[in-house]
């Protein structure tokens, strides 16, 4: 059947040890949309990634993909399907370059799910990988620093080589994990920008899951919202973060989701970690710390969250 949707999710339920972390999730994602997945600390965002990515398998629940059912597939085969993703926390290999890092990706692309460092060693790339390469690397101003280790670059430059290694997986639609965390309001902007500019010459979706406010308001044009488990809200992202469920579910927080667009020039991150808004968005520096007060401190990010360590599948 061919579904308009790029993805398609329904009644996905988790449970870890009888704690439910999503019930009943059901969502859709368009063709070349751009979706945001917000909630507090703990509230299921990135187990559902990890469900629709077959890192993890949902007790119960459908994933489609381009109107495939993809639900017992596994990862390397929705990677294959057209299902790109970024990581909560950066993931990369500090020693290994620029260019190293994106051929790994277009390595795993045409392999069966090989381990990536083993992958760099399988021969020279050929002509079609550096082209592959050198198309993302350009896409994403790298160009500079293609031979250049991991390690040396910036916070922000890190965050593009891993939007860089999910493109050299050619993805329908990408899912982004927290893609601003740890960079300050200017690199956040220039993220957003590239992403922006890539995501419309290559017609993607993207599926952002965010705590800040600004870039979800700006950067996407529909909206769900998780709250422990359960999707309390959705619809078009400005009317969903002013609705009365939203604000209630971050509490104090709410004041900075209704003032992020308000905000002067170089403002604070608005943030929707549970209890944080408000401090950040008042204390009026630029750019300062950003601070987890989130309800569940350190519970929200568990091992076992990230492929390697957690996959059922
Ligand atoms: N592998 C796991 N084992 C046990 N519990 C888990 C596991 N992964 C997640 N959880 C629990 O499931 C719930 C949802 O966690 P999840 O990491 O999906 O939240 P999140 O919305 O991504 O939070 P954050 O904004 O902090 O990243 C939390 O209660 C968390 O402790
Ligand atoms: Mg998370």
């Amino acid at each position: 059947m061919i579904s308009p949707d790029v993805l398609a999710v329904s009644g996905i339920k988790k449970t870890f040890s009888g704690i439910v972390a999503l019930d009943d999730v059901s969502l859709t994602v368009e063709t070349g949309e751009r979706v945001g997945l917000i909630g507090p600390n703990g509230a299921g965002k990135t187990t559902l990634f990890n469900c629709l990515l077959g890192i993890l398998r949902p007790d119960a629940g459908q994933v489609e993909l381009n109107g495939v059912d993809v639900t017992g597939h596994r990862v390397h085969k929705r990677a294959q399907a057209g299902m790109g993703r970024t990581f909560q926390r950066i993931e990369l290999f500090s020693d290994t370059t620029v260019r190293e890092h994106l051929l790994i990706a277009e390595r795993v692309r045409n392999n069966s799910g090989a381990f990536w460092k083993d992958l760099l060693g399988r021969g020279r790339p050929n002509a079609a990988e550096i082209s592959a390469c050198d198309a993302v690397l350009e896409m994403l101003g790298l160009g500079e620093v293609a031979e250049v280790p991991i390690e040396s670059l910036s916070l922000g430059q890190g965050r593009l080589v891993e939007v860089g290694r999910a493109l050299m997986t050619d993805p329908q639609i990408l899912l982004l994990d927290e893609p601003s965390s740890g960079l300050d309001r200017s690199e956040t902007n220039a993220l957003a920008a590239t992403l922006g500019a890539i995501q419309s010459e290559r017609g993607f979706a993207i599926l952002l899951v965010e705590h800040d406010v600004e870039l979800v308001a700006e950067f996407t044009t529909r909206l769900y919202v998780l709250d422990f488990g359960q999707l309390i809200a959705h619809g078009p992202t400005t009317e969903t973060l002013a609705s009365p469920a939203v604000r209630n579910a971050y509490l104090g927080a709410g004041a900075a989701v209704a003032g992020a667009a308000d905000d002067a020039a170089d403002p604070p991150k608005a943030d929707t970690k549970r209890g944080l808004g408000v401090a950040g968005a008042a204390d009026g520096a630029a750019d300062p710390p950003r601070t987890d007060t989130g309800r569940e401190l350190g519970a929200g990010d568990p091992p076992g969250a990230e492929p390697g360590t957690g996959g059922e599948l």
